[in-house]
């Protein structure tokens, strides 16, 4: 067994320092006390590297994405770069490392945990238990589809444009990770989609069920519209298991189940590639959250989310799930301590900074270790 990995570490813009910060203490916690060994090279992405390199993601840097066996990123991009050109700004960053990662898999969790029970926008029992995966394709669809661009008409206007595109290949692959995953879970599938407008998703609608019939019988998969999914994640969260979508979809219905779990701040992702001959994937794995400009420097954003994110990199790249669920436990240790973060903070409960938040996370890991 392997007991040394790689990972990059890209803290980037905004609160991302810091609640990477924290996670790297995590991280090193491992290194003081188990035999597992993580060496971390830090680098730049987003606005941070634009302001050094003048490209918010540098060759060397992508190279060494593909090299380590995984990579940790906190968040980019904030007011300071409005006016950057679209090509050189930093989501550009993020979406160029994905796609040249070959990242095509993003899996968002949003699930409930207990002592936030009274944080979620809705009443308890809409979201006691809510357990859902929301399986986003992240290298096609509008993001990256050609033509796009913004071009001068000749009567003096501009057309800007977007292309929807997707081909057999790039659905059949992001559909088998959701029936896969659906499988460990509940065994259900809901492909979200707008077969009705859109013949691109009609597309779409096809290949996920031929795949479904052809490989994943055992699997329940229904169909549902995006803006009926919205509807009913609002309505009826709990309805879901697996939810399977393409880049844009996923995008807009990952934020609005967050918000159901109490806060953004609490959640994880992971982005996966195809897996080698011996079965590793490249992953990326970051908070679902963003560089929360607002909030920047004042040490009160809640770290959880990117703490679980580096959870999943134990589950997704190195199988190391005992590792993982300690992690796990110790953070609900400390949320059942009463310790919060401002963005979860609640009548009663002790306010926390993040790095208290971190403090405590690794006392709890201390204590579960002895
Ligand atoms: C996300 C973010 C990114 C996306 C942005 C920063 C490009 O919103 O990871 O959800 O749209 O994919
Ligand atoms: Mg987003």
């Amino acid at each position: 067994m392997p007991n040394t990995y790689d990972i990059l570490i890209l803290p980037g813009d905004g609160i991302g320092p810091e609640v990477v910060g924290e996670t790297v203490r995590v991280i090193e916690w491992f290194n003081t006390n188990t035999d597992i060994t993580f060496n971390l090279e830090e680098d730049l992405i987003g606005g941070c590297a634009y302001d050094a390199h003048g490209v918010p993601v540098t060759d060397e840097v992508v190279d060494k994405a593909l090299k380590a066996d995984a990579a940790l990123l906190g968040a980019i991009d904030g007011p300071k770069w409005e006016s950057v050109p679209l090509e050189l700004s930093p989501p550009k960053g993020l979406l160029r490392l994905r796609k040249d990662m070959g990242l095509f898999a993003n899996l968002r969790p949003a699930m409930m945990f207990d002592p936030l029970l009274d944080a979620s926008s809705l009443r308890p029992e809409f979201v006691q238990g809510l357990d859902i995966m929301i399986v986003r394709e992240l290298i096609g669809g509008l993001y990256y589809g050609e033509p796009r661009g913004i071009d001068d008409l000749p009567d003096g206007q501009q057309k800007g444009y977007n292309t929807l595109v997707y081909t057999t290949s790039e659905i059949e692959r992001v559909a088998r990770v959701a029936f896969e995953l659906a499988r460990k879970r509940d065994n259900r599938v809901t492909s979200v989609d707008k077969a009705n407008a859109l013949d691109v998703m009609r597309l779409w609608r096809e290949v996920v069920t031929r795949i479904q019939q052809d490989e994943f019988p055992d699997v329940q998969l229904e169909h549902m519209y995006v803006d009926n999914c919205c509807m009913q994640l609002v309505r009826t969260p709990k309805q879901f298991d697996v939810i399977l979508t393409e880049n844009l979809f996923g995008d807009i219905t990952s934020d609005a189940a967050s918000m159901l779990t109490g806060s953004i701040g609490m959640l994880p992702s992971a982005a996966l590639g195809a897996k080698d001959a011996a079965g590793k994937a490249l992953g990326l794995y970051e908070p679902v959250h963003g560089s929360a400009p607002d909030i920047m420097g004042q040490g009160i954003a809640n770290p959880i989310a990117t703490i679980l994110s580096f959870v999943m990199m134990l589950r997704y790249s190195f199988d190391l799930q005992k590792e993982a669920e300690l992690i796990e436990t110790a953070i609900n240790n400390a949320l059942n301590k009463g310790l919060r973060t401002a963005d979860i903070m609640q009548t009663g409960m002790t306010k926390t900074s993040t790095a208290e938040m971190g403090d405590a996370i690794i006392a709890e890991l201390t204590k579960l270790a002895q």
